[in-house]
């Protein structure tokens, strides 16, 4: 298999599916409130993309090989939820970090990207997760461009999270995306400067590190797709669609609601 090199009419599809998925986040902010089920949230984001956007929620009955099908149409993953929490019936509480993670399909494109959520008054140190999970996703971004490579963007986001005393969960990563939810190459968020594939324009891929304030160590639950930190630390995460363009890069999934990029990038996102 090889890395697919978008065309610009895959291109066009490729920006209406991204900001879609960004305004879907953009939509349930003012809902993640204490109080809410991410069951609600679930069925908001639900309708809003099957019945205003007439798009498709790519997480529903997702399952890749060895997986049961995903249950629900987003991902709500809850303090020491690495990625992959499933929506239940639990309401959050004040002091809860919050991860929603949105895909959707339209015309047979995918956009797929995710922010952090505090509810209410959160730690100091639940604040400073989240901000350095940004800041280290956008260190990534900065490294894509015609000719870089896969492991300049995993040495950029290891070499500025790790001295922090953060960890890197290794066991997943940013891939491609298109016509397929995950596809070529994978996005390791960790690596060596010029190593594994060269970019090249016209590639799509994530980029979506999930760091963990205490070990780097996760572990599977039952339910066969909700991933924690094994001791229980928080875990943050950030994720966004981006695109590998003659000079640089194009990241896919903003709208209105997106927060701005870190001060640290000076040019503008295209
Ligand atoms: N959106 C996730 C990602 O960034 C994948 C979720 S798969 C699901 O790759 F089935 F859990 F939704
Ligand atoms: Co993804
Ligand atoms: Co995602």
């Amino acid at each position: 298999m090889t890395i697919s090199i978008k065309t610009a009419s895959d291109i066009e599809g490729m920006r209406i599916a991204g900001r879609l998925a960004s305004e879907v986040l953009d939509y349930l902010t003012p809902f993640v409130q204490v109080g809410v089920t991410t069951n609600r949230l679930d069925q908001l984001a639900h309708d809003y993309i099957t019945q205003v956007q007439e798009a498709i929620p790519a997480p529903l009955n997702y399952s890749p090989g060895g997986y049961s099908p995903y249950p629900k149409s987003i991902c709500t993953s809850v303090n020491h939820v690495v990625c992959h929490g499933i929506p239940n019936d639990k309401e959050l509480k004040k002091g809860d970090t919050l991860n929603i993670d949105i895909t959707v399909i339209k015309d047979g494109w995918h956009g797929d990207t995710s922010r952090m959520f505090h509810l209410g008054e959160v730690s100091i140190q639940a604040k400073r997760l989240s901000k350095l999970t940004y800041e280290a996703m956008w260190h990534g971004i900065l490294k894509v461009k015609p000719g870089a490579t896969v492991g300049d963007i995993g040495a950029a986001i290891q070499r500025f999270a790790e001295p922090q005393g953060l960890t890197i969960v290794r066991e997943f990563c940013g891939h491609g995306i298109g016509r397929g939810f995950h596809e070529e190459p994978q996005i390791l968020h960790y690596g060596r400067p010029g190593t594994l594939e060269t970019l090249k324009e016209g590639m799509i891929f994530t980029i979506e590190p999930m760091i963990n304030a205490g070990k780097r160590d996760i572990k599977d639950m039952p339910d066969g797709w909700t991933i924690v930190t094994k001791d229980r630390s928080l875990s943050a995460q950030w994720e966004h669609t981006v695109l590998v363009t003659a000079t640089g890069y194009e990241v896919l999934t903003l709208s209105a609601g997106s927060p701005p990029p870190p001060d640290f990038v000076v040019s503008t996102t295209t």
